[in-house]
């Protein structure tokens, strides 16, 4: 491996604008979106009873655009109820979109908000610390379990945070995805940290099954159009190339040979489909539901 190729987690700044990319060339927030409209409604059914205030908290809630979703249907299903909206975020530009987002969206009375800057193991170890016993009524976890270094402490410890009928979301990447099959082919060749760990739903089963945790857990396609990767020197292609390796600078960086192997296989049927001209890598979402 290159010793210049480094985890596009450590730059702030060019992992949110790969991310914002990523999300521009995706289905992935409205597959999310989907899920939320359909299936949400029924899970919160009960989170909050005759509550007063209901609590949430949000770890990697990233820019919040599905935080704020999140909130819309708590806010139908509990229309007098005052609800507290937490969130774990280590990243400082995604926090500061997270609050010019809630600053210019309406119907947010009767919630309150409060950011922390910091991991979500920073945070467990907080926590801790202050011998804090605080309940949550929905915890969620999107698409940031890849950057949590012991995902079983993890899932254990906000396991135990659950007020009475609350619940947990998880969101990953289905093991079927064409993200599973790339980071089992190539993970061992792209930077190693302990800041990225290529987990998938298929592990995270896994996990919940050897906790003894019971989920439901939801499938539903999505795509990422990677076309653009195609094109050298196209910048667009080269933002998406680095989150799809979570590398930074990817393209210039990375070993001339690893980067032409991984673009042959993207191209391969287990991968991606080709469609109207387009290469859309497969993106499947699983949505995992865990109770008290
Ligand atoms: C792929 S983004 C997802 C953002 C958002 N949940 C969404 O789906 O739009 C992952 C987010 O997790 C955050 N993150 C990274 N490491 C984390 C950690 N250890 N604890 C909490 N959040 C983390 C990142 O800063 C980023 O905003």
């Amino acid at each position: 491996m290159a010793s210049s190729m480094r985890s596009l987690l450590s730059d702030h700044g060019r992992y949110a604008e790969s991310f914002r990319r990523f999300l521009n060339n995706s289905t992935e927030h409205q597959c999310m979106q989907e899920f939320m409209d359909k299936q949400l409604p029924g899970i919160i059914a009960r989170i909050g009873g005759t509550k007063s205030e209901i609590k949430i908290l949000s770890l990697g809630g990233g820019a919040g655009e599905m935080d704020l979703q999140i909130l819309s249907k708590v806010k139908a299903q509990y229309p007098g109820a005052h609800i507290i909206n937490e969130v774990v975020e280590p990243n400082a530009e995604q926090i500061t979109k997270y609050k010019e987002l809630v600053a210019k969206t309406s119907n947010l009375e009767n919630i309150k908000f409060a950011w922390h800057e910091e991991t979500s193991n920073e945070f467990q170890n907080r926590m801790m610390e202050k011998k804090e016993t605080q309940k949550w009524d929905f915890i969620h976890m999107i698409q940031m379990l890849y950057y949590v270094k012991d995902i079983p402490a993890t899932l254990k410890f906000f396991h135990g945070l659950l007020a009475t009928n609350a619940k947990i979301l998880i969101i990953l990447t289905s093991g079927n995805s064409g993200w599973g099959k790339l980071w089992g082919k190539y993970g061992s060749r792209l930077p190693q940290n302990d800041l990225c760990l290529y987990v998938t739903s298929s592990h995270l089963t896994q996990m919940l099954d050897s906790l003894g945790i019971k989920y439901e857990c939801y499938d539903l396609l999505s795509t990422m159009d990677i076309t653009d990767c195609f094109t050298e020197g196209n910048e667009n292609g080269n933002l998406l190339w680095d989150f799809l390796t979570e590398t930074c600078n990817f393209t210039t960086t990375a070993p001339p040979d690893l980067r032409a192997e991984i673009m042959k296989d993207l191209q391969k049927p287990e991968f991606s489909v080709k469609k109207d001209g387009k290469v859309l890598f497969n993106n499947n979402l699983s949505f995992m539901v865990i109770e008290a």
